[in-house]
């Protein structure tokens, strides 16, 4: 069965679509599965760009036999070594034996790190700027350091304007037959989420590449995950920018909050009553229900971050804990913060919460810590009400 994509007359999509996964990287879940693209080019010369995850080695190998259709295999290019673009090398190198691999120099040595010596291929390292003749096509090389692992590596083919972005430009999400973004809409929010999770670390390199490519008259992004890019090519760079700079790309608020018993959580829902009163869009998650990818997209989105969470054992309460440390792990940055706490006998965390952000940059804490007691009545109550103004002044 013949499950391959023509994208141009020269290039055709030859990757797998795996709608089973439950946790990508071991750690995000993937509800509308996730795709491993590779993509083959037929020139004078035969260009196989990455591999696939082994889950879809089945139907990438009948792919790629099919499309190469008894031609050899000429060069395998290399973007990037995380396994699941590159767990199925050891085939394509045993069954075209004699394929080229084309590589950034760090690759070598993981080509070496992850098959035990068994690649035995001849490996052309390439750097920046470096050029490859195919017959029609020249292939210049990008160099893309730790977007988001260090030997990562992009292509841009001058005769057809495509780049290959490795990691960078992809989405959670499978193709469900579909190749390109001509034929079927971005899900922008899983492409959020996959950026600012995957990648969003990284926002000095992958703003080192943008300027890079900025240079570059693109006409095609042919990611590793996710569809290609055609028509989404300007307003998905912008995004990048805006994303990679941590700029906010509209205002409204995010209310993420954790409650034991439901009293912090009404509290959250008094202030969200209060925005709204006031016309700001807010989007509100229970973290300890909400899978914190989903959250840390939002906190990229916006600008303006509540933090609500009750003190557990004299500390932050564990979900709030382990969202606060993946919003600083992931660089959050250029952000405004309102932390409400709660504590039935002795409130501790919001200042331990305001403590996590103390290296952070450019984070602007708004008004002081409202505590509440138990439950919030009364002055609480007031206080809430109090932060919602000052909230609207930053995010109207
Ligand atoms: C297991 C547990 C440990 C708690 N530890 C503290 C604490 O160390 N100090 C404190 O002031 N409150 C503590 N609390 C109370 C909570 O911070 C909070 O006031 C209470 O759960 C009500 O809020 P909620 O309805 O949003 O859960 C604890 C609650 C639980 C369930
Ligand atoms: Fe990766
Ligand atoms: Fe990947």
């Amino acid at each position: 069965m013949n499950c391959t994509r023509k994208i141009t007359d020269d290039l055709i999509w030859v990757g797998g679509n795996d709608k089973k996964l439950s946790m990508f990287e071991g750690y995000y879940p993937v509800p509308s599965g996730v795709s491993y693209n590779s993509y083959i080019l037929k020139d004078e010369k035969t260009v196989l760009f990455d591999t696939v995850d082994k889950s879809e080695f089945g139907v990438f190998s009948a792919n790629v036999k099919n499309v190469l259709d008894g031609r050899k295999l000429d060069y395998l290019v290399v973007h990037h070594m995380e396994p699941d673009h590159s767990a199925t090398i050891e085939w394509v190198v045993n069954m075209y034996p004699e394929v080229k691999i084309v590589c950034s120099q760090k690759t070598t040595a993981m080509l070496n790190q992850f098959f035990g010596g068994r690649i035995t291929a001849e490996t052309v390292e390439v750097k920046e700027g470096d050029t490859l003749e195919t017959g029609k096509h020249t292939l210049h090389f990008v160099m893309a350091p730790m977007v988001h692992w260090p030997e990562v590596m992009m292509t841009y083919d001058s005769c057809d304007k495509i780049l290959f972005s490795a990691d960078a430009f992809g989405s959670f999400g499978t193709l469900d037959g579909a190749v390109t973004d001509e034929e079927k809409e971005t899900d922008m929010d899983e492409a959020r989420r996959y950026y600012t999770n995957i990648v969003g670390k990284y926002g000095p390199q992958v703003k080192a590449v943008l300027g890079k490519a900025a240079s570059l008259e693109i006409n095609m992004i042919c990611p590793l995950h996710g569809l290609v890019l055609k028509n989404g090519i300007e307003m998905m760079t912008e995004k990048y920018l805006k994303w990679s700079a941590y700029e906010p790309e509209e205002k409204g608020v995010l209310i993420a909050y954790s409650s034991v018993y439901g009293n912090t959580e009404n509290a959250a829902y008094f202030l969200a009553c209060k925005l709204f009163e006031k016309g700001l869009k807010v989007r509100m998650f229970d973290v300890s229900v909400t899978h914190s990818s989903y959250v840390i997209a939002e906190a990229f989105r916006v600008k303006n971050i509540v933090l609500a969470t009750t003190t557990y054992n004299n500390g932050i309460f564990v979900t709030m804990e382990d969202l606060i440390n993946e919003l600083i792990s992931h660089n959050i940055q250029n952000k405004n913060i309102a932390v409400i706490e709660n504590g039935s006998w002795a409130p501790v965390c919001g200042k331990l919460v305001k403590a996590k952000f103390e290296k952070s940059r450019n984070i602007e804490f708004i008004g002081d810590t409202v505590t509440i007691k138990s439950a919030a009545g009364g002055e609480a109550a007031d206080k809430l009400a109090e932060l919602a103004e000052l909230i609207a002044e930053k995010a109207q």
